[in-house]
Order: C-alpha cells, then sequence, then structure tokens
C-alpha cells in the first residue's frame, strides 16, 4: 500500500483477496496500490511492485489474447475478467482469475484501475465454474433497483453519478448499495466489484 489516497486505501486495504490499483494518468498505468493478500500471492515485494506496469505477472506461457482482453479493457474503460497464466515471483506459473475494472471521480474522470487477482486450482475448469454459479446464485437476491447499483458500482461509477444517473438521492444510492452489499456476502467494495464481473453483468 503506497497511496495517501482514502478511496483507494478503503477499496483494497482491508480486502483478503489479493487487490491493486493502478494510475492511467501517469505514463504506462504503473501500479500505485496493492495489499498484503497481492504480495502474499505473487512472491513480490511492495518496492517491486509499486510504479511497474502490472505486465510483470506475465511470462512465456501467458496466453497473448487473455492479454488482448485486458489491453481492450483498460482501452474501452471496461471492466474485464480472464482467467490468464502468470507467474509468481519464483517462477510458478499459476491461473489467474484476475478482475480489471475502471474507477471514475465523481466528475466522471477515469482516475484508477482496480485489478483483483484469485489463483485457480490446476485444473480450472471447476473452480471458476463454481466461482461464476455462486455470484450469479446471489445476484439473484437482489432487488431490481439494488442490481442497478450494483452494475453501476461495478463500471466503476460513484455513489454522486449513480445518483444523478438513477435521479435518486445519494442517501438512497447508499442505503441500496449496503443491502445489496449484504445480500451478497462482501465485505468490502472490492469484492462487490469482483462478483459482479465474475456473474458477468
Ligand atoms: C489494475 C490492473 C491490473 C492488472 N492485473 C493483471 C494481472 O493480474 N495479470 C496480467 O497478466 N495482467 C494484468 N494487467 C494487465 C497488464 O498490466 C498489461 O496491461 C497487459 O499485460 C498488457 O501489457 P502490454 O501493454 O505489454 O501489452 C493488469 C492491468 C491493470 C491496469
Amino acid at each position: 500500500m503506497r497511496t495517501s489516497d482514502p478511496a483507494v486505501m478503503e477499496l483494497i486495504d482491508s480486502s483478503p483477496v489479493a487487490s491493486v490499483v493502478s494510475d492511467p494518468r501517469l505514463p504506462d498505468n504503473p501500479l500505485i496500490a496493492c495489499n498484503q493478500a497481492f504480495i502474499d500471492l505473487t512472491g513480490y515485494g511492495e518496492d517491486e511492485i509499486i510504479g511497474r506496469n502490472c505486465r510483470f505477472l506475465a511470462g512465456p506461457g501467458t496466453e497473448p489474447w487473455l492479454t488482448e482482453t485486458i489491453r481492450d479493457g483498460v482501452r474501452e474503460r471496461k471492466p474485464v475478467m480472464v482467467e490468464i497464466l502468470n507467474y509468481k515471483k519464483d517462477g510458478t506459473p499459476f491461473r489467474n482469475a484476475v478482475v480489471v475494472a475502471p474507477m471514475f471521480d465523481d466528475d466522471g474522470e477515469l482516475t484508477y484501475f482496480f485489478g483483483s487477482q484469485v489463483e485457480l486450482a490446476e485444473d480450472a475448469q471447476g473452480p471458476s465454474l463454481t466461482r461464476r454459479v455462486r455470484a450469479t446464485e446471489k445476484i439473484k437476491e437482489l432487488s431490481k433497483r439494488q442490481l442497478e447499483v450494483l452494475q453501476m458500482v461495478a463500471s466503476g461509477l460513484r455513489n454522486k453519478q449513480i445518483a444523478w444517473e438513477l435521479g435518486l438521492s445519494e442517501k438512497t444510492i447508499k442505503m441500496h448499495r449496503g443491502i445489496a452489499m449484504e445480500k451478497l456476502g462482501a465485505q468490502s467494495s472490492a469484492e462487490m466489484i469482483r462478483l459482479a464481473v465474475e456473474a458477468g453483468i
């Protein structure tokens, strides 16, 4: 963790899932924050992570077409999820179910990208399907309005913008967001975004 922006810290610091944040306004979109779970997963120290583009996780077996999907998401500012072959610092390959999603500020300007990495077991077919099914089942619990709010949160919008888009007060959005988070059993906004992208909404 190496940023003073409270919004970034709030998003990833408490998350048990490996998470990073990059700053697309800096040259080559470097990482500006990571949490302990990311350090534990990859084996890299904070000094080797902050300031670098996240491509250091890629290696010889990384599927170029999946990297392309992430690149497209970044270019089009849309959330994406791929299950890509990545490498830890010691060279161990792992199947990474990575979500990359844009984050906008109150004025609708792109400020960050959020990334979240989950290591899948060797036979990735099983776990990934399970994650998707579980995410979909949880999301079914939401009311239409809560679903709408979740979709907007996952596309990187802040409460203020969501309120404006839906013609509701910010307070109402916070309420819907809180209930949605509870129903999804999510501990953080980061987890909520991940669930939404996993379910493919
Ligand atoms: C926030 C964020 C997280 C990312 N996480 C990963 C990741 O976990 N694994 C990966 O292979 N690429 C990840 N990427 C993509 C790489 O940073 C990079 O954009 C991609 O490998 C394309 O590299 P290139 O510009 O050299 O083509 C992430 C990108 C962003 C913005």
